[in-house]
């Protein structure tokens, strides 16, 4: 039986401040976020799921977790804590990939990154930091309890999750993941946007359950002798927002701001309404734009952020649904269904009323990239591995494990040009710590067969003549994405040229901390089912 789409109303998560102020004035602020093992309801309908929860206390942990909300050139201190009983780990997980293992007397191991953040790596959570409950256990690079997130970046979106080493897919798929919104009132205040109770993040995943409510992953991977259980992509067919399946807000004919999160584990949306209404784009990732960008529809892969304004008063209708047409795998897999291609439905109240926000000609203006001062040039490749009845294996990038050691060492503060070459059949959205990039161009190669063949022997793209083969088609990098980005969809079969800095910081270019010490950085494919296995490489700046 099929569950009833609409009937949940859209939660908004707590919220935690990241700062406190003492006579006016702002300070730092020292939190302690746990990690809980509770049941949570995704729908009206279902039975409570067992879960793994973010929260200040057990009772008050959600899934997302509590929107932590931060303060420009404020830092937050978190002490993450893990706070999962040592018992089996409620999803299925595989031995045979690098992985951290949970054991029913030291426990589940966890480590939270804050995917856009700009800080140093002690903070960054290391795939290998990972700890156990009361830090029992401990991963072979963890160093401190406590993470200071410096927040000087620019404004914008960012999210936690969890990155445990060969376990971030089924970490995340039991509920560790939440958005964090760094907030510089002296910037935004005057633009003017949506503000309050008209200003929501929307944190968006895909989910199966069995009937008895518990979250349902295949246990029996694609290649059993191989891997017993990884499978390459999880995808589930009930859509949830905010921690409820398909649920429903009801709005005011007004402009809302809407910040939107794909925290799906490889489920790509493309976006629309169904009356036709438009989306206002006012940030991409952790960054505004600088100007707004009209879309009928966008695509967001896992990981990606976009930051819109939706003007319901714009409505002919009472109603309208946001769906998603977006095949899974993207590009080339199923087409979506009656279940996944519904989101959430906007009931909308009444008649247009005054409405004091607005959208402004200019957003915040960032300087331009600058192509020249580019320091190197690399070739990052994505390969596939498929076993003899043709099913993937594992994936590479450069075609190196992640033990291997970094051969990406930027300096800090540089500005590098990478070019990412797709060899799958399958869209990559590749994400980079710390630094923020500018997607230049996406070519496709010409007889990519050919230069497949050579790339498999020889994994060099300058020696396999990388320059004949990127003169296919040149894909427009959509306009809402040409600003800032830290993830962005890598198209199969094709050189995706981007520019990254290392880092960006908005206010001050020099950093304000020592990005190259230890354990690094790294940059993976954001497929989380990838990601573990092991579609992930260091990132070692150096000085
Ligand atoms: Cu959103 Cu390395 O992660
Ligand atoms: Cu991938």
């Amino acid at each position: 039986t099929r569950l009833q789409m609409f009937v949940d109303e859209l939660p908004d998560m707590p919220k935690i401040q990241g700062f406190e102020v003492v006579n006016g004035i702002p300070k730092s602020k020292s939190l302690n976020i746990g990690m809980y093992m509770k049941k949570w309801k995704f729908h009206r309908d279902l039975p409570r799921s067992t879960v793994y929860a973010y929260g200040a206390t057990q009772s008050t942990a959600t899934v997302p977790g509590p929107t932590i909300e931060a303060l420009h050139g404020i830092s937050t201190f978190i002490t993450w804590q893990n706070n999962i009983p040592s018992n089996k780990h409620i999803l299925p997980w595989d031995p045979t990939i690098p992985t951290a293992v949970p054991s029913t007397k030291k426990g589940i191991p966890t480590v939270v990154h804050l995917h856009g953040g700009i800080h140093e790596p002690a903070s960054d959570g290391n795939a290998n930091s990972w700890f156990t409950e009361g830090f029992q256990d401990r991963g072979p690079t963890w160093s401190n309890k406590t993470y200071q997130y410096r927040n000087q970046q620019q404004p914008g979106n960012l999210w936690y999750h969890d990155h445990t080493m060969g376990l971030t897919r089924v970490n995340l798929l039991a509920g560790l993941l939440g958005a964090y919104i760094i907030r510089h009132l002296d910037v935004e205040g005057p633009l003017g946007l949506p503000h309050s109770e008209f200003d929501r993040s929307l944190v968006i995943f895909d989910r199966a359950f069995r009937t008895d409510g518990s979250i349902y992953m295949n246990s029996t991977g694609n290649n059993p002798s191989i891997h017993p259980q990884w499978q390459p992509e999880y995808f589930g067919d009930a859509i949830i927002v905010n921690g409820k399946a398909w649920p429903k807000l009801t709005v005011r004919r007004r402009k809302y701001r809407f910040r939107i999160i794909n925290a799906s584990n490889a489920r790509f949306f493309r976006f629309f309404f169904t009356n036709g209404m438009g989306f206002t784009h006012v940030g991409s990732d952790s960054a505004y734009l600088g100007k707004p960008v009209g879309s009928k529809g966008f695509l967001l892969g896992p990981s990606e952020i976009t930051d819109v304004v939706v003007d319901f008063s714009e409505s002919e209708t009472d109603h309208v649904i946001l769906a998603n047409d977006a095949a899974y795998p993207y590009p080339s897999g199923d087409p979506v269904n009656e279940e996944n291609s519904k989101v959430i439905k906007f009931l909308i109240l009444g008649h247009p009323e005054v409405d004091t926000s607005r959208i402004p000609e200019r957003l915040i203006h960032y300087p331009a990239p600058d192509l020249s001062s580019a320091s190197q040039t690399r070739y990052i490749a994505m390969y596939e591995y498929t076993s003899d009845i043709g099913e993937p294996t594992h994936l590479y990038l450069n075609a190196k494990p992640y033990e291997a050691p970094a051969t990406e060492t930027p300096k800090a503060g540089t500005t590098e040009v990478w070019n990412v070459i797709n060899l799958t059949e399958d869209n990559h959205p590749l994400h980079i710590h710390l630094g923020l990039f500018v997607v230049l161009d996406q070519t496709d190669l010409v007889k990519v067969e050919e230069f497949k063949d050579c790339m498999s022997k020889e994994n060099n793209a300058i020696k396999c003549q990388i320059s004949k083969y990127a003169r296919g088609n040149r894909t427009e990098v959509p306009a809402q994405e040409k600003g800032w980005k830290n993830v962005f969809k890598m198209r199969p079969g094709a050189v995706t040229k981007i520019l990254v800095r290392f880092a960006y910081i908005h206010s001050n270019a020099s950093y304000q901390f020592d990005p190259s010490g230890e354990p690094g950085y790294v940059y993976h494919c954001h497929i989380l089912d990838h990601e573990d296995n092991a579609m992930m490489r260091p990132l070692k700046i150096i000085r």
